[in-house]
């Protein structure tokens, strides 16, 4: 390894990252089978340690509870951070469209002026900052014009509430919109050695514009960092219990490929997940790497992918697996 953290520009914003970023959803507890508060602040606070300077959290994640934790961890480190947040999944409104329920509340997906307007204010507070790195519009909500979103993100980046303005889990024709209001700096995505359909659809229009992409369940839900044996048993509302990824007969193929990458994995003394993760940030037109960590093992463990870099060979090494091994996957 380097020893060097990779960072990078989101967009064109001005404002610098880590590559890799650590993404605290499983930190929120919903759909992830709970939470454990300290260890999740020690993997915070250890991912900066190691210079993980990205931190991406949402309020949907536990309802405001993956904010909370990630605020209270940055208490005195705030300047070390890049928070990226989210806006657009509310349960104060009915407004726009119902998406599903969490703890018994409706949550919609809308991103009219007035929710963003709210929902910026609660995320301030429970992250503890005055201000958002990088805020991110969470899924795309067909009943505003995104003009008209757009607009109100620019306010609040002239007012210095954000910094640089993000979309996720957009189609080609709303990332076309976005880039058109000329203000996007980054689109956040599931990609993944086995999710890769951003590839054709929107990877080109971002490069072409000079769009950062984040990646996220860059580890395939944790399919893919090594660990996920046949015998492991999920526990509670973990969205894996009965997700056809997780059969055993693609546990049993994740495990022949980290098999078949163990020796590139050798020659840089890096493990499965991190040999993973930096091939996601070697494809081309991924900025960063979003990974979610539970522990400070986990997160030290993501955080040192940043200073490997795999070489030609090795990229060559892991797309042969990749294809022999990884092809044909349940679900
Ligand atoms: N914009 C969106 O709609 C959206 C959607 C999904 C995710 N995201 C963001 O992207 C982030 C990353 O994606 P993700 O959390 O869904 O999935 P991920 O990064 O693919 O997988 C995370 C899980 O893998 C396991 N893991 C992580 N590192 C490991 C390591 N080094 N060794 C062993 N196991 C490890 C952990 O679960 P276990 O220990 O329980 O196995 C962890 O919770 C999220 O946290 C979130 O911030 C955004």
């Amino acid at each position: 390894m380097s020893g060097k953290q990779l960072t990078r520009e989101i967009g064109r914003s001005g404002v610098r990252a880590s590559a890799v970023g650590l993404g605290t959803w499983a930190i929120g507890g919903w759909m992830w089978g709970g939470t454990d508060e300290a260890e999740s602040i020690a993997a915070i606070q250890a991912s900066l340690d190691a210079g993980v300077t990205l931190i991406d959290t949402a309020p949907a994640y536990g309802l405001g509870r993956s904010e909370e934790i990630v605020g209270k961890a940055l208490a005195g480190r705030r300047d070390r951070a890049v928070i990226a947040t989210k806006c657009g999944l509310v349960w104060h409104s009915q407004k726009g469209r119902h998406f599903f329920d969490q703890d018994g509340k409706p949550v919609h997906r809308y991103l009219g002026p007035d929710a963003i307007i709210h929902e910026v204010e609660q995320s301030l507070r429970r992250l503890r900052t005055d201000h958002i790195d990088l805020y991110i519009t969470h899924w795309q909500d067909a009943t505003t014009p995104i003009d008209e979103t757009v607009r109100v993100l620019e306010e609040l980046k002239a007012a210095g509430k954000i910094r640089a303005i993000g979309a996720s889990n957009v189609d080609q024709s709303e990332l076309q919109r976005y880039i058109e209001t000329g203000s996007l700096d980054a689109i956040q995505e599931r990609f993944s050695m086995i999710d890769r359909e951003i590839e054709t659809g929107l990877l080109p229009l971002t490069v072409s514009s000079g769009v950062s992409t984040l990646s996220y369940s860059s580890l395939a839900l944790g399919l893919l960092s090594g660990t996920v044996g046949p015998d492991r048993i999920f526990a509670g509302d973990d969205q894996r219990t009965n997700n056809p990824r997780f059969s055993v007969a693609n546990r049993e193929k994740a495990k022949d490929f980290s098999d078949a990458i163990r020796s590139v994995a050798a020659r840089h003394d890096a493990s499965i997940a991190q040999v993973v993760i930096a091939w996601t940030l070697a494809q081309p037109g991924i900025t960063f790497a979003l990974c979610g960590a539970r522990n400070a093992t986990q997160a030290l463990d993501n955080a040192r992918a940043g200073t490997l870099r795999l070489s030609v060979d090795d990229l060559k090494a892991i797309d042969e697996a990749l294809s022999a091994k990884l092809a044909h996957m349940d679900g």
